[in-house]
Formats: C-alpha cells, structure tokens, sequence
C-alpha cells in the first residue's frame, strides 16, 4: 500500500494540546500503541513530541473508525480527529475522545516490538530504533546540548569558523587516521579542527568550530567512536588557567541548560537530576601528579608518566561528585603541539576534564606553542612531515602570542548528561570498528 498524497499540515501537535481544552482538533502521526476491551478502544499516537491516547466508545463513533481501531498495525501513519479532555492522569495532561480516524499508510509488521531486544539487533535496525521514546528523549537532549554550544559562544564574543574536513596532516597522531585518496595525493579526514582554528584565532581573537571528526579507533570501548562530534574553543592571548576557566565556565552553563528546557526527557531515560543539579563552580583543579599519587592511593597500578587507561579515569571521577580538571600531564604522553611547563619543561600546560560517576574524560585541551623553533623541533621530534605544516608554523612568524583552547566531545558530553552506559546510544548514527550500517 501506498501512503496517501494529500496535504499532511497539522498546525497542531501533541505537546501544548492540554491549552485546547474542549475544543476539537486534528492530529497526524503515527500509532505507538494499541488496545481494547469490548465496548472501548484506545490508540496512542505519537507525533514526535509527545504521546497522546486517543478514546473511542463503540456507541460515539461510526462503525468503520471502530473497526479500524482494531485493524490499524502499530507505527502505521494517521490522522485523528477528536475533543480535547483534560486529564491530570495522561502523559501530557490530555487525552483525546476520538472521532475520526484517517490512514496514510497501514504499517507492515513492525520489528521492533514491546519486548527486549538485543543491542545488536537494534543497531541494524538503527533508522525505526529511533521512533522508540528513549532514543527520542536522548536526540532531543542531543539537540538541546548542541543548541547550548551556539548560544554560549555566540553570547560570549565568539566567531564561528568551520574547519575542513579533508586534510593533509595529522593533528592528534598518526595512528588514528583515515586516509582518502585526493586526486593522487594522500589526504585525511579532520581528526580535530584545532589547527585551522589557531591561525583563525590571531585573526578574529575568540572562535570556534563545531563538527565531525574522525578516528580510525580500532579498539572496542564504550567511549569512543570512529565519527564523532567536538566541540573547540580557541583564544589568543589566553594561558591554560583561561582555558580552565573557560570549560568551567561553559560546562556549567551546559548542564543548566539541560536541567532547564530537558526535564522530562531525563525522566525518559530515568537520568538521577540530582547529580546534575552538583555541576557547579568551582571544579577540583588536580595535577596530574597528584592525581597519580591518589590513583595509587586507591590502588591503582599506574606508574608516574604513563597516561591514564579508561579504568584508571573511572575509578578516579568516581571519588569527586563534579567534573574535575586534570593538568600538567607528561608532555611525552600528550600531543606535539602543547606549550612546555616553565616550571618543569617535561610537563604539558595541558588540561583534561574528567566527568564524574565513572564517564571519564570529556574534554581536551592546552596553551599552545608559540614559538616558531621549539614548535618545528617538536614537529620533526614526533616525525611529522615539516612541508605539510610549514601554513601552522606561518601563524609563529607574524606576531606569534599566546594561545589556548580545549576540545569536547559531544558524544561522551550526552552520555555523561544522560546517564548512558555507551556513546553508541548518543548520536542518530553512529560509527564504530563494526558498524557502518545503516
Ligand atoms: O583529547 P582530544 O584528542 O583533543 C583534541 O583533539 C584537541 N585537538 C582538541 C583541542 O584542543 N581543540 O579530543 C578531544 C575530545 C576528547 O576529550 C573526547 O571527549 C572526544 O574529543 N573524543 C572522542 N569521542 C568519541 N570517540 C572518540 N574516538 C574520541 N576521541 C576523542
Ligand atoms: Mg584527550
């Protein structure tokens, strides 16, 4: 069957329906849910914004809406039409006395049913996973999340600059890049937009860019994807404790946002508020030695100068009820592009935020080196082909100043808001080692 040609405008949806008390109103959308006892029928419908239970009684409605009742498959697309009725006890406060009942399109039997699937399962059949309420609360939260980057930057001076995604050089290391042919030359996909920002900073002062990036991960975890989105900030004239502020800053601002306009989404995806409602300033600043010494403290193998493994990250964000700031890791385990401690030049004026209850690291970020030889010994030191970064070596030439910045990654960012056990939950379609369908 063919689905019907005519005009689907509804000005109406269901969430804001319990302001039309009384009144009569016309619906589309498709249908959750179904069930009967004798004399009455009730249909759920839902339209992407909320969840609406439709009532007929066999005596108030001509026979065929009754009888379609019954027959209607679930996710099949309809329109209804009925009275509003206040009801403190429906999902949204109303429910509908229905009236009419109009099929687009009479669904085949749907896959994914009421009970328990496999998350394997599941992913394959990611684009109708999507229509389930969990998966709609968290890409609300999603959106809420990526609308709150926009504002906080635009609102604090920012300018949006968009970085490339085809490049010709590594930014976070060479083992986790995607390679492309581009017309005979390598090329690879964006692992950060840092690099294109710093120049882009020392010409607008405050910027930043937000887009996909990529990393050819081959490990199997719960944190990392192969196509991810980030978030990055870059400053001129700002030192790592700007940077820290500025995350603390912004993270805030972040989870408030949520608290504020995704309250009943949380509540979908049965998130604990409370712990959201701690995210305030200040975070606990730690350095990384320190944060070894108590890592051992718990009895943690670490060894000083090693980074930190996932579990390790875990088992510390676990004693602190916030986000905290890791700085000043060894510069051995960090990129080549980090501004030395003057205190103590094997370490790296570098900061990780860890998220707490076990999430781990969400944000990366430094000072930047602004010297043009220290910058080209570490680039030749780490075995980076000088001629494709001799542009990112220009910006220490003229009127070199000190710079920093951060990047956060989003996906990591909604697992820890929403309280989600694997980022493959967090983005619409997501990429990993196995997965590159649908
Ligand atoms: O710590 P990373 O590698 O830092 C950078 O890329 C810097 N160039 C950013 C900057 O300073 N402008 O990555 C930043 C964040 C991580 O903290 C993490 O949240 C996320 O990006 N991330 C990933 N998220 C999902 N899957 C992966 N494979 C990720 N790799 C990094
Ligand atoms: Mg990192």
């Amino acid at each position: 069957m063919t689905a019907t040609r005519e005009s689907m405008k509804s000005t109406l949806t269901i969430k804001g329906l319990a302001a039309h008390d009384g009144r009569d109103v016309t619906l589309n959308g498709w249908v959750y849910n179904k069930r009967s006892s004798g004399k009455v029928r009730f249909l759920i419908l839902r339209d992407g914004t909320g969840y609406l239970q439709c009532v007929a009684f066999v005596k108030d409605v001509q026979p065929e809406v009754f009888d379609l009742m019954e027959k209607v498959s679930l996710e099949s697309s309809v329109t209804v039409t009925g009275t509003v009725r206040l009801d403190q006890r429906a999902p949204g406060g109303a429910e509908l006395s229905l009236k009419e009942l109009k099929l687009h399109h009479m669904a085949e039997e749907y896959p994914i049913g009421k009970k328990e699937h496999g998350t394997g399962f599941l992913m394959e059949q990611r684009h109708l996973w999507l229509r389930s309420s969990r998966q709609v609360a968290i890409l609300r939260t999603r959106s809420e999340i990526e609308q709150a980057f926009r504002d906080y930057f635009y609102e604090n001076g920012f300018t949006l600059v968009d970085s490339p995604i085809l490049t010709p050089a590594a930014c976070e290391g060479t083992t986790t890049l995607f390679e492309t042919d581009y017309f005979g030359e390598k090329a690879y996909l964006s692992q950060s937009g840092q690099l294109y920002l710093e120049p882009a900073c020392m010409a607008l002062g405050k910027v930043y860019c937000f887009g996909p990036t990529f990393r050819s991960e081959k490990s199997k975890t719960r944190r990392h994807l192969t196509e991810f989105w980030m978030l990055e900030p870059e400053v001129a004239f700002a030192g790592l404790d700007d940077a820290m502020d500025l995350v603390e800053d912004f993270l805030v601002y972040v989870v408030g946002r949520v608290l504020d306009r995704c309250i009943e989404e949380l509540k979908t995806v049965e998130r604990d508020t409370a712990k959201l409602e701690l995210v305030k300033k200040p975070f606990p600043r730690l350095t990384y030695k320190h944060a070894v010494e108590q890592l051992k403290g718990l009895g943690s193998d670490i060894q000083y100068g090693a980074d930190f493994g996932g579990d390790d990250e875990t088992v510390l964000t676990e004693e602190y009820d916030r986000p905290i700031m890791v700085h000043r890791y060894p510069a051995a385990v960090k990129a080549f592009y980090m501004e030395p401690d003057p205190e103590d030049p094997s370490l790296a004026l570098c900061v990780d935020v860890l998220a707490p209850e076990g999430y781990g690291e969400i944000v990366g970020g430094s000072e930047r080196i602004h010297d043009h030889d220290l910058l080209l010994k570490r680039i030749l030191e780490h075995g980076l082909p000088q001629k494709s970064f001799q542009w990112y070596l220009d910006i220490r030439k003229y009127g070199t100043v000190r710079h920093s910045g951060f990047g956060l990654g989003l996906e990591r960012t909604v697992a820890w808001i929403c309280g989600l056990p694997h980022v493959r939950e967090t983005i619409p379609y997501p990429r990993m080692i196995y997965q590159l369908y649908p």
